[in-house]
């Protein structure tokens, strides 16, 4: 059976004593409950410490917002991936759209940190989507085929069981308007085709894939109910531990 995922990206907000509270009041929400998806926070790097600490023992993991693709040595600035597996962390993100469009990576570069996370261990969340503009030309199917083949081809069966891909319309992130759940099922269905083109029909129907891009409290359902949608990389509203537990129990 697919796993169900529900990710916080807290993005550049709450400095480690705002994130502690922030993962203590998520756990006492989520105590007693019995949520049917797996919960990952992804706290800016300085927060990772603290956040790790106070979820050790518990069924809510943590993961980095980034990495750098390099192990060690002269790269001011960069953590690696061998850096956050020893401290805890279980997954990373890879692409996420503000990396690419704020701080220009591209496919090659999302590429080489995704080998890197999945080499220490992590397990990476590659993060895909088109600008409005190329949804606008009716090329959004096109740009996330390329994003999802140029970072995952030439990986072994084994490497790829432990990808999760995340479907990130650039113009629903941050801006209030969201994928229908009609557009979130039908770029999945795509990815689907294209991992099973990529592997096999059994390794692709195994890979959660999730949605991102003004997920809230009121929409959450209806995405989790899309086809092929596995869960959901919430920014904004996992900020509040009010918001976040709304969606991982959505009404
Ligand atoms: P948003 O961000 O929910 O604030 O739109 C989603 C994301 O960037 O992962």
């Amino acid at each position: 059976m697919r796993r169900r995922i529900v990710a916080g990206n807290w993005k550049m907000n709450k400095d480690h004593r705002e994130g502690a509270r922030l993962a203590q009041e998520l756990l006492d929400g989520l105590e007693g409950g019995d949520p049917v998806c797996e919960v990952v926070l992804f706290p800016p790097y300085t927060a990772l410490p603290a956040v790790t600490e106070i979820l050790a023992g518990s069924a809510v993991r943590v993961g980095a917002q980034d990495l750098y693709f390099e192990e060690r040595g002269a790269y001011t600035g960069e953590i690696s991936a061998t850096m956050l597996s020893a401290l805890g962390v279980s997954f990373a993100l890879a692409g996420h759209s503000e990396r690419r469009h704020v701080f220009g990576e591209n496919d090659e570069t999302v590429a080489r940190k995704l080998r890197a996370a999945l080499g220490a261990g992590l397990e990476p969340i590659l993060c895909v989507g088109e600008l409005l503009e190329e949804r606008e030309a009716g090329n959004a199917s096109r740009v996330v085929e390329t994003q999802v083949r140029t970072s995952l081809e030439g990986l072994s069966a084994d490497e790829f069981s432990r990808v999760v891909v995340a479907y990130e319309p650039v113009w629903a992130i941050g801006t209030g308007r969201t994928a229908t759940p009609d557009d979130a099922a039908q770029i999945h269905t795509v990815i689907r085709g294209i991992l099973g083109s990529i592997f096999d029909a059994e390794a692709s129907s195994l890979t959660p894939i999730l949605y991102g891009g003004s997920v809230k409290p009121s929409n959450a359902r209806e995405l989790l109910d899309a086809e092929n949608v596995d869960g959901l990389l919430v920014g904004g509203a996992s900020l509040e531990a009010e918001s976040f537990l709304s969606i991982i129990f959505p009404a």
